[in-house]
């Protein structure tokens, strides 16, 4: 059930509370519970750290003042609103409407800004001056360098040393940015590696110091607090939808999960609505699909394991998708029904991130090529033709040109020119 040598993976209390009376996507209340998920798997000096931080985004969250900052820093900072592109091209060829909502576009290019803004405002509002992070593709590591610059803060990153490796440009970006990159070397070196050593390092700084967790996952509140703070993209995407359609909304909303905050975020304007919810998993750490219930990392949430509760690794190209388990919120999104959770290989995955390029000009990060993926491979089948499906688009795909270049020069089914067909 969890990694017996990480005290990051220390647990206390119990699962309790099985069928909590949750508004879905509401507030889950003090214990923290999705259903049976979630909860607050923490060892007893991150307890405190933990109850405190609710505590202070409870009050924040109800106070227009932060609400007011935050916006008016997304606004100036943040390139909010961003927009919703139609993808004539990509519909024509597909025989699905696409539109996309265009997390690219954000500061720093992906959605990774709107979680780290609103959580470097709560840290500054509890007199903590140093932020603290883990990431995968490095996307929410240069996120929480953006803003602790912005914010005069100081910011150090755990990133597993196999994704310093994959994403060594980012590395750079953070340095450059006046973060201190500490690369992990612990189990796979790859994000849960470094959301284990980051969680070390909060148990004995936590006084000063706040840990701001990129995805929602992780002890309660986190999942949470990062969803709320990532709703702006469905809640901007609903309306923006409800503008180009004449009302209605889409029949489809698709994003890709890695933890899962771009589709908590973008779920969460579609919950009351009868769009169907689709969240696209890389094939290898298919938490949803593979995995089952367990407790990592703080959360009671899916997770790949064994039969003995060892974790297993996850394989994806894309780092930032490279994490065996999903935020708990996902795992009773998928276990009522309301959301389903699909997968998408690598050969697809690279074959979307060349089509996206091709037909629409917009270069996608891997990890929103999952989505598009899934949506090019069932236009037709799952997806009827003539459906409208919304794609958030995470991020843009800068960070993984020459992985990709890499990927299709040693293709076998590359052409003359070592290009891609599409199509
Ligand atoms: C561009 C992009 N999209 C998606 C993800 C996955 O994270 P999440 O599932 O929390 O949105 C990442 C993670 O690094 C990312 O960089």
């Amino acid at each position: 059930m969890r990694e017996t040598s990480s005290v990051a993976d220390t647990y206390s209390g119990s699962p309790g509370n099985i069928h909590s009376q949750l508004d879905v996507m509401g507030d889950p209340g003090r214990t923290g519970r999705y259903g049976e998920y979630g909860g607050r798997y923490v060892p007893e000096p991150l307890m405190a750290a933990c109850l405190e931080l609710e505590n202070e985004f409870r009050l924040a969250w109800a106070d227009d003042d932060f609400h007011n900052q935050l916006d008016s820093i997304l606004r100036s900072y943040g390139g909010r609103p961003t927009p919703v592109t139609e993808c004539g091209r990509l519909s024509e060829r597909i025989g699905v409407r696409v539109l996309l909502k265009r997390e690219d576009l954000a500061h720093t290019g992906s959605h990774k800004i709107n979680n780290v803004t609103g959580q470097a405002l709560l840290a500054r509002r509890m007199g903590k001056n140093r932020l603290i992070a883990e990431t995968g593709a490095g996307q929410h590591g240069v996120a929480t360098a953006t803003a602790a610059a912005f914010m005069g803060m100081e910011c150090t990153v755990f990133m597993g040393e196999v994704d310093t490796l994959r994403q060594e440009l980012n590395v750079f970006r953070m340095e450059l940015l006046g973060a201190n990159v500490v690369a992990v070397k612990s189990g796979s070196k790859t994000l849960k590696d470094a959301v284990n050593e980051a969680l070390r390092e909060w148990v004995s700084t936590c006084e000063t110091t706040h840990y701001c967790v990129g995805s929602v996952m992780g002890p309660h509140p986190y999942p949470w607090i990062v969803r709320e703070l990532q709703r702006v993209v469905g809640d901007e995407a609903r309306d923006q939808c409800r503008q180009l359609l004449g009302g209605q909304d889409p029949d489809w909303v698709v994003a890709c999960v890695g933890g899962g905050s771009n589709a908590a975020g973008t779920f969460a304007g579609f919950t009351d609505t009868s769009s169907n919810l689709v969240g696209v998993e890389a094939a290898g750490g298919a938490a949803i699909t593979h995995g089952t219930p367990g407790i990592l990392h703080g959360m009671l949430s899916n997770l790949l394991q064994d039969d003995t509760g060892q974790i297993l690794e996850a394989k994806s190209i894309s780092a930032g998708l490279d994490y065996p388990g999903i935020g708990p919120e996902h795992a009773y999104l998928a276990s009522v029904g309301r959301a389903r959770y699909e997968s998408a290989n690598d050969d697809e995955v690279v074959k979307a991130f060349c089509q996206l390029s091709e037909l629409e000009g917009i270069i996608p990060a891997l990890e929103s090529a999952h989505a598009v993926a899934w949506v090019i491979r069932e236009a037709g089948k799952v997806i009827p033709f003539g459906s409208t499906v919304l794609i958030t688009l995470s991020g843009r795909g800068d960070k993984d040109v020459s992985q990709v270049r890499d990927i299709l020069r040693k293709s076998k089914n590359d052409n003359e020119e070592g290009r891609v067909q599409v199509g």
